[in-house]
């Protein structure tokens, strides 16, 4: 048996971490791709070295491009791979442009693909993350969902015998990774002097909020108006926008900062009053944490941290008001999982290989 995972942008290496784990405590073969979507240390080989994932068996070395370019480059050398490797299972993650072109090559030669975190959906198309989900869901043979929400929504698109709820792998690495950071203080409240508790942490890298000028300055206007301090940790996409568009990303209540590793984000994150972002992974992250989280996107595909009452959705003129409301009540449902979401796709792999 084995299972070949596809990997490339930043949020794949999270979940690839408690795969690479659980395969390795299972004594499966599995390798591991790199397609090079994602190459700065700070997006890509600080979560291996981090998280002990094993180096990539091959590296594409894609780099950045156009939707077409990127993924087409993919497509090419992943045919190879996949003819050279000849994967009894191949595993792809999430949404990016790697996850479809996994998808798209594997299916084409008749390798079994099963597709973790399927069925998540924001019902907003003009999302390249969106389509990319869709289609990477009707190509795979097995769904393997993080939640019943996502089980349905794969059931309404007449998916329902191909999915397995399995839990969210990013809860099986966010525990044991909080686990190990014991008293850790905030790697950022010490960097900038801050208290615990007194400052936010943003995260803004969505094409719809980067890519349209008047949008990405209103929510760095907001930002820098919030009455406390917010230290943005800048995806290179958002640093290169915001230069093309002459705006500056700090300024205000606003601090400038390089993106966190995996181990520095969670110590920031749960000291801080809360969050503001547009990433799927950190408003998950957040309300595992149990922070206060105000999401700068009109839909997220995580509505249960929002009906449990932890994130906000806004436009940028709400961001001020959501992020300085009061937490909401506690709560202890577990909507993502017990934390052995990983074990649970590697048995689930192994029992239906072929
Ligand atoms: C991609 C995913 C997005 C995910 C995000 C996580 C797609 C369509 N989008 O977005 O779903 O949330 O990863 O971070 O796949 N760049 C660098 N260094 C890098 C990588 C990118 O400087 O290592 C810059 C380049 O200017 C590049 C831009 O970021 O053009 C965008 O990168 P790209 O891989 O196209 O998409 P992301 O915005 O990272």
């Amino acid at each position: 048996m084995q299972i070949v995972s596809v990997v490339g942008a930043r949020p794949q290496f999270v979940k690839l971490a408690p795969i690479a784990h659980a395969a390795a405590r299972a004594g499966i073969d599995h390798k591991i791709v790199h397609t090079g979507q994602h190459y700065d240390p700070m997006l890509s080989d600080v979560f291996f070295e981090q998280l002990g994932i094993p180096a990539p068996d091959r590296h594409l070395g894609v780099g950045s491009g156009s939707h077409g370019v990127q993924t087409g480059a993919m497509l090419a050398k992943l045919d190879e791979v996949f003819t050279d490797l000849q994967p009894d299972w191949v595993l792809t993650y999430g949404d990016t442009n790697s996850t479809i072109a996994a998808a798209l090559s594997a299916v084409k030669l008749h390798f079994p693909v099963a597709h973790l975190e399927a069925g998540l959906r924001s019902f907003n198309r003009a999302m390249p993350e969106e389509i990319n989900r869709i289609l990477t869901d009707h190509a795979s043979d097995l769904l393997l969902a993080p939640t019943q929400v996502a089980a349905d929504h794969l059931a309404s698109e007449g998916l329902a015998d191909k999915t397995v709820i399995v839990g969210d792998v990013m809860t099986d690495v966010l525990m044991s990774e909080a686990a190990n950071l014991g008293d850790t203080p905030s790697p950022v409240a010490e960097e900038l002097g801050f208290t615990d508790g007194s400052y936010s942490l943003a995260t803004i890298h969505r094409a719809e909020n980067t890519d349209d000028p008047t949008r990405l300055a209103a929510i760095v206007q907001s930002l820098q108006n919030l009455d406390h301090p917010v230290v943005l940790l800048a995806h290179p996409r958002t640093v290169a926008k915001a230069k093309d568009q002459g705006l500056d990303l700090s300024g205000g209540s606003l601090y400038l900062h390089e993106p966190l590793s995996y181990a520095n984000l969670l110590a920031s994150a749960r000291r801080a009053r809360g969050v503001i972002t547009d990433s799927g992974g950190l408003q998950k992250e957040a309300f595992l944490l149990r922070v206060l989280t105000t999401t700068v996107r009109p839909q997220t595909e995580w509505v249960e941290t929002v009906e449990l009452g932890w994130n906000e959705l806004v436009e940028p003129d709400g961001i001020i008001q959501a992020a300085t409301r009061e937490k909401p009540q506690s709560t202890d449902a577990t909507p993502y999982g017990d934390g052995h979401a990983a074990d649970r796709v590697v048995s689930v792999l192994s029992s239906s290989g072929r």
